[in-house]
């Protein structure tokens, strides 16, 4: 297993690019089952999660050929099996994305329980309940989902929870659905916006994305396309912070500004200097961080992709800043690694954490528990003193690309081992 090892106390200069953003992409992966036409996918992130996903699409009849660096061509002309390799589905719970293209496709789909991090491992009812809106009967035993349908038949739902995936799914199912459908309170991440994007120039008849009530009207074809994938947002978020934590200046390009609103928000109430040169977002040095209240919630508010980035960022901030994360269950409990490195921080129960700062932190061994933890860990150990070595980095690789040398052409003193 792959180890980071982080000499910290560095400043950060330089400029650095944002890649594909993560959950944009898989969803438009997925999508690309609804049509027997080639799709092109620009600005893939290069991350293992999409290779996953490529690699269910392959073990189902579909081609997935390389063009270029981060530019695909996926064409499934025939879905030759509607059972998903468990093996595969059991890595990421990004594979649930699947169920919505194969029960328009094929009326059948047969799937063992999303896997992924402790967090990809929560219940998927949202996502059924979606789908049995629109006809679909699951059925289900020790090992495998099951769910049929003949023709999915457009409807009026209701999602328990305004689930990002799973609004995801509806839009992919309802677009091929007969008749019309509302999806509501539909998520309105860039993620959801991006694929209907997608879908809309495949064909599909989609109003209101970006809102808590889409419609869709279904149609019978969908075409191929050509799309890119929108910038990551929480990309952008990280790298800011991390040059902010080590009291740098970066220049970073291809931030999708349209997306930052709540994150830079927040990270001029901390005191991150920054300002918008030429469509760059600039960080400059911010020498007097102040604590700030980190309250989580779905989109346009602060992600929770971002929390444990921000943890890390107000254990620099003078005063105490309260973190309140309702979204995952066992979100905070990374902190407890943190607090191992100096931070003070109390943790009152799993979504509410208090941070006193400024702490300085220092390097120790840690394990990255999960994408965004093992993310945050690597920001602790830029600003920490000594060496902190992050492992289990295959966590994190599912959703930055090429994180050490972005890290290092920054001027961080990083390694994989
Ligand atoms: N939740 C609620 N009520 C709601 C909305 C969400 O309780 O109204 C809870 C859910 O029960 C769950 C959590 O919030 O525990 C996240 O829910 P959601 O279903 O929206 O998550 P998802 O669709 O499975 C996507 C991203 C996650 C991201 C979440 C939340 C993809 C492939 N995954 O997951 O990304 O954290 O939305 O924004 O898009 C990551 O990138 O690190 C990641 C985990």
């Amino acid at each position: 297993m792959a180890k980071i090892v982080i000499d910290g106390g560095y400043k950060l200069n330089g400029v650095v690019s944002i890649s594909g953003s993560k959950n944009a992409a898989l969803p438009c992966i997925a999508a690309t089952l609804l049509t027997s036409q080639p799709c092109i996918l620009e600005n893939v992130p290069e991350i293992s999660d999409v290779e996953v996903m490529f690699g269910i699409i392959q073990s189902i009849g579909g081609k997935v050929e390389r063009l270029a660096k981060n530019k695909y061509k996926i064409q499934t002309q025939k879905i030759s099996s509607s059972s998903l390799p468990r093996d595969l589905v059991r890595k990421l719970r990004a594979s649930i994305l699947f169920l919505g293209p194969l029960l328009a496709k094929k009326g059948q789909v047969k799937m063992a329980h999303p896997g992924g991090c402790i967090l990809g491992k929560r219940p998927i009812g949202t996502h059924f309940e979606a789908l049995e809106a629109l006809g679909v009967k699951f059925q289900q035993n020790r090992l495998f989902y099951t769910g049929r349908v003949k023709r999915l038949k457009g409807a009026k739902m209701f999602l328990d929870e305004v689930s990002v995936t799973a609004t995801e799914n509806a839009l992919m199912a309802a677009s091929l659905a007969s008749g019309k459908t509302i999806i509501k309170p539909a998520a309105c991440e860039p993620s959801v916006i991006n694929l209907a994007q997608m879908l809309k120039k495949m064909g599909a008849k989609i109003k209101n994305e970006g809102t808590h009530t889409i419609e869709v009207e279904g149609v019978t074809t969908l075409s191929g396309c050509q799309h890119k994938i929108n910038a990551d947002e929480i990309e952008t978020g990280t790298w800011a912070i991390a040059a902010a934590i080590t009291k740098g200046q970066i220049t970073i390009k291809n931030a999708p500004l349209e997306n930052l609103d709540a994150i830079l928000y927040k990270l001029g109430q901390i005191g991150v200097r920054y300002k918008i040169e030429n469509s760059n977002l600039l960080i400059l040095p911010s020498n007097n961080l102040k604590a700030s209240r980190i309250q989580i919630d779905t989109w346009p508010r602060l992600p929770t992709d971002l929390q444990p980035q921000l943890t890390v960022l107000v254990t620099q901030a003078g005063g105490d800043s309260l973190i309140h994360d309702w979204l995952y269950e066992k979100r905070l409990l990374y902190t407890q690694e943190l607090v191992k490195m100096g931070a003070q921080i109390i943790l009152f129960d799993p979504h509410r954490a208090l941070v006193h700062g400024p702490t300085q932190l220092s390097g120790r061994e840690i394990k990255s528990p999960d994408l965004r933890a093992g993310m945050a860990y690597i920001l602790a150990g830029l600003c920490a003193q000594g060496q902190t070595i992050v492992g289990k980095v295959e966590n994190i690789e599912r959703g930055y690309e090429e994180i050490e040398e972005k890290l290092q052409k920054l001027g961080a003193k990083i390694k994989r081992v």
